[in-house]
């Protein structure tokens, strides 16, 4: 499937990765930003595998400032539908969003390899994606996100290590979350606002 609000499915290494563009993001886009600075100011953030930038606490789910409320509850339609299409006629009996965390991500900052487990599915919703770094060119992973291939056979094998991709504002990225990940360092000067998130499917 191709255009601008549908989603689109690539399948890496046997994996499916999941990209979605929301439509009317880009009108809210200024009131989140302020509401997530406006938590940075009130909360000092947590690590994960976060190296520096600023991780929230991991209950922006259930925020109930109006946009950001908007925000979330269209992201949860949606990856909502993409695993009910992935289960297709397998019984489950729920679909549940458990946390959800923002990230800001200054020059330098990085997110080492890690993975959500034992969630079910994860995703990311940039917000911002920042601007490239000033000597960063076309084949630089500069804040790329990198998947890693769980069997990493290489080239020689047609299976590159890992894929990665390119942050852009207003889109998700859904993906299973055994899923080794990690966020190249990102190089731009205007800070990256992105919201992760995990799922679970209840059987
Ligand atoms: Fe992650």
């Amino acid at each position: 499937m191709s255009g601008k609000s549908s989603v689109t499915a690539r399948w890496h290494f046997g994996i499916p990765i999941y990209e979605k563009k929301l439509p009317n993001f880009s009108s809210r886009a200024p009131s989140i930003t302020q509401h997530l600075y406006r938590l940075k100011d009130q909360d000092k953030g947590i690590t994960r595998s976060n190296q520096g930038g600023w991780h929230s606490s991991d209950t922006l789910h259930l925020t109930e400032h109006p946009d950001s409320k908007w925000l979330m509850h269209r992201i949860l339609q949606v990856a909502t539908n993409i695993i009910k299409s992935f289960e297709d006629d397998r019984p489950y009996k729920e679909i549940r969003m458990v946390a959800a965390w923002a990230n800001i991500n200054y020059r330098g900052n990085w997110n080492a390899p890690h993975e959500h487990l034992p969630c079910t599915w994860s995703g990311v919703f940039y917000v911002d994606a920042g601007e490239p770094g000033k000597d960063s060119d076309q084949n630089s992973l500069d804040g790329q996100v990198l998947f890693f291939d769980p069997l990493p056979l290489g080239r020689e094998w047609k299976r590159p290590p890992a894929t990665g991709y390119k942050p852009t504002a207003g889109t998700m990225l859904l993906f299973p979350s055994f899923l080794t990940h990690m966020v190249a360092p990102y190089y731009g000067e205007k800070p990256r606002i992105s919201i992760a998130f995990n799922m679970v499917v209840d059987r």
